[in-house]
């Protein structure tokens, strides 16, 4: 299965893409990841790619369609993937179809969560991320078992460098004007299914699963 997650920043969308790639095995691809690793390894790229990040703009669409499109020739994405921050633009949505078509394929579904803008606030302010595994919790809607410490692998929980207040508002902003092209543009191949993504981890999981079921049943 090919599958986008769309929504706001903060609305879910790492949380649920990982809880998919664990029930389906359908491998999730995120560039906000992929991003942050280059950033971390401090390449060329990442260098590039902070300067946007940092102020919560979008990194040009050159690099980023690049980036996808390099991915999804490994061989693990063959049989399928779910792509969660990607796309985010109009280009983006659109060199996406073209690289699927070249290979004769297409993207099957596409999600578009949605929260209210407090509720994304309150979710981005409070998220700690692990710094070695990546592992995400929030402060108050998930928090570790021990303060301070990854469940998974013990490792240092910190805070994104663009989860401070005014970059979220910053990115919530761009969120704004660039999403609603993209929505349209599925809108319109009849792929798009809206999720409501407030409520509890579990009960956004459970409508996921049962569109994705339902999908597989081929109820379109
Ligand atoms: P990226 O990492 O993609 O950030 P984003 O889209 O802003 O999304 P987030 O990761 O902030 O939120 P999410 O929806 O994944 O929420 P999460 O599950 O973590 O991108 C970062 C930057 O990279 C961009 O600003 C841009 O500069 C660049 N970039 C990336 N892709 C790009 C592209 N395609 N084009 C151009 N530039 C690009 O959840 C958030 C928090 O809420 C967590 O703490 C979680 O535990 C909690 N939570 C989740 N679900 C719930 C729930 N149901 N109830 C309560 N809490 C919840």
């Amino acid at each position: 299965m090919r599958l986008v997650l769309l929504g706001p920043p903060g609305a879910g969308k790492g949380t649920q893409a990982r809880m998919v790639q664990e029930a389906y095995g359908i491998p999730q691809i995120s560039t906000g990841d992929i991003l942050r690793e280059e950033v971390a390894e401090k390449t060329s790229l990442g260098s590039y790619a902070a300067t946007f990040m940092e102020r919560g703009a979008l990194v040009p669409d050159e690099a980023i369609i690049e980036i996808v499109r390099r991915r999804l020739k490994q061989p693990e994405y063959a049989q399928g993937f779910i792509l969660d921050g990607f796309p985010r633009t109009l280009a983006q949505a659109e060199a996406l179809d073209r690289v699927l078509e070249a290979e004769g394929s297409a993207i099957d579904l596409i999600l578009n969560l949605q929260v209210d803008e407090e509720e994304l606030v309150a979710r981005l302010a409070g998220r700690r991320i692990c710094e070695r595994c990546g592992e995400v919790f929030h402060l108050r809607f998930h928090p570790p078992r021990v303060e301070g410490r990854c469940d998974r692998c013990g490792g240092r929980l910190i805070q994104r460098e663009d989860d401070r207040e005014e970059v979220i508002r910053r990115r919530l902003k761009v969120y704004g004007e660039e999403a609603a092209p993209v929505v349209a543009y599925y809108g319109r191949k009849g792929k798009l299914k809206e999720v409501s993504a407030t409520g509890e981890i579990e009960s956004v999981k459970e409508r996921i699963d049962r569109v994705l079921k339902s999908w597989s049943r081929g109820e379109r």
